[in-house]
C-alpha cells in the first residue's frame, strides 16, 4: 500500500464588509497613504464592527464558504482546528463553538495559538493526524479579529492589522501530493518585542492598565521586522535546499502577509520572480492566522495539481517556519 500523505482538497475564505482604508486612517492618526503604502504595501484592511461578534463569526463564515463551494457534509468532519491569536473568550474553546455552529457534530475540536504562525503550525498538526491514519477529514481554519486588541490611536500598529478568516480541508492522499516537508521554529526571547501585556494570566486586566492602553498590542516594529526578514528567508531557503528545489521548481511562495518588504526579501532569497509570489496584503493587511488560507482562497483558480508551494510565516513569540506542499487539485 502506498504511503498516505496529507493534502489540501478544498479552501474557503471570509472577510468582513467594513473597509478601513489608508485615507480613513489619515483622519484617525498622524499618518499618510504614501508612508503606509511604501513601508508596508497595505492600502486597506477589513474590520468586523458588529458588537458581540468575535473570531468565531469569521471562522464560521470561512468554513461555510468551503462547505457551500464543495458540498462537503459537515457531519463527516473528524476534527476542527481553529488557529487563532484572538479566541472569542478565555476558558471556552472557539473551535468547539465554531464546529457546532457549522454542523460538524461528529468532530472534536481545539484552538491552536502560535501568533502569526498559528496556521502554519496547524498545517503541521492536521497533516500529522492524517498521515497517522487516525482521521480522514480535518478542517483547519485560520481566523483572527485583530481589531479587538488594536489601539486605533497607535499609528505603529493600527495601520498594519485587519480581520479575516480562511479555511482548508486536509484529507489523505495516495498519489504523493500534499505536505512534503516542514521546518518549524520558535524562540521565546522574542516575546518582549510583540505582545499585548495585560489581559492574560501574567497580568490580568486592571482598570489602570486598560486606561493606559496596556491591553492593546505593542510592537517594536524594527526588531520584529529584522527578525522576520532574516528568519522567513532563512527557513524558506533551507526547505528548498533540503528538498533539492530550484527556483524553477517552485510554483508559488505563500508567505505570511505582515509587510510587503518582508515578503519581497524572502522571494529574493529564494530567487523567485514576483509572478510566483502570492500577495493580497494590499487588500487585507496583516490578518495574523488568516493570511495563508486567504491567499490560497484568492489564488485557488490559478493553482494546478502537482504545483510546488512553499509556505513561510513569522510571528510573535517569536514563532516561524516553512512548509513544502504539493497542491492536490485543479479547480
Ligand atoms: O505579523 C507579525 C510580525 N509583524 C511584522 O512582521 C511587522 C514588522 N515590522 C514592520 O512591518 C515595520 O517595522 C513597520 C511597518 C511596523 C514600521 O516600519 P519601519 O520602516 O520599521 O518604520 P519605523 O518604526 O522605523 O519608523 C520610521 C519613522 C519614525 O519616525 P522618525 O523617528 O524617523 O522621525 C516613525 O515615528 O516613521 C514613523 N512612523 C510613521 N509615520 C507615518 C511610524 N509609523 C508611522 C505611520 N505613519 N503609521
Amino acid at each position: 500500500m502506498s504511503k498516505i500523505s496529507a493534502a489540501i482538497t478544498a479552501v474557503g475564505g471570509y472577510v468582513p464588509e467594513y473597509v478601513l482604508t489608508n485615507q480613513i486612517l489619515e483622519t484617525m492618526v498622524d499618518t499618510n497613504d504614501e508612508w503606509i503604502t511604501t513601508r508596508t504595501g497595505i492600502k486597506e484592511r477589513r474590520i468586523l464592527k458588529e458588537d458581540g461578534k468575535g473570531t468565531s463569526f469569521l471562522a464560521i463564515n470561512a468554513a461555510n464558504d468551503l462547505i457551500n463551494k464543495t458540498g462537503l457534509d459537515p457531519k463527516e468532519i473528524d476534527l476542527v482546528i481553529v488557529a487563532t491569536a484572538s479566541p472569542d473568550m478565555k476558558a471556552a474553546s472557539t473551535a468547539a463553538y465554531t464546529a457546532t455552529q457549522i454542523g460538524a457534530t461528529n468532530a472534536f475540536s481545539f484552538d491552536l495559538e502560535a501568533a502569526c504562525s498559528s496556521f502554519l503550525f496547524g498545517m503541521s498538526t492536521a497533516s500529522s493526524y492524517i498521515e497517522s491514519g487516525k482521521y480522514k477529514k480535518i478542517l483547519l481554519i485560520g481566523a483572527d479579529k485583530n481589531s479587538s486588541f488594536i489601539n486605533y490611536k497607535d499609528r505603529a500598529t493600527c495601520i498594519i492589522f485587519g480581520d479575516g478568516a480562511g479555511a482548508v480541508l486536509f484529507e489523505p492522499n495516495e498519489e504523493g501530493l500534499g505536505l512534503q516537508d516542514e521546518y518549524l521554529r520558535s524562540d521565546g526571547a522574542g516575546r518582549e518585542f510583540l505582545q499585548a501585556t495585560y489581559g492574560g494570566s501574567s497580568y490580568p486586566s486592571t482598570p489602570e492598565a486598560v486606561a493606559e492602553g496596556k491591553h492593546f498590542v505593542f510592537q517594536d516594529g524594527k526588531t520584529v521586522f529584522k527578525n522576520a526578514v532574516f528568519n522567513m528567508a532563512d527557513v524558506a531557503d533551507k526547505i528548498m535546499g533540503r528538498n533539492n528545489l530550484s527556483k524553477d521548481d517552485v510554483a508559488w511562495l505563500v508567505a505570511h502577509q505582515a509587510n510587503k518588504r518582508i515578503i519581497d526579501a524572502t522571494a529574493n532569497r529564494m530567487g523567485l520572480d514576483e509572478k510566483k509570489v502570492m500577495m493580497n496584503i494590499e487588500k487585507y493587511g496583516n490578518t495574523t492566522s488568516a493570511t495563508l488560507p486567504l491567499l490560497l482562497n484568492d489564488y485557488e483558480s490559478q493553482l494546478k495539481k502537482g504545483d510546488n508551494l512553499i509556505f513561510a510565516a513569522f510571528g510573535g513569540g517569536f514563532t516561524w517556519g516553512s512548509i513544502y506542499l504539493k497542491w492536490a487539485y485543479n479547480s
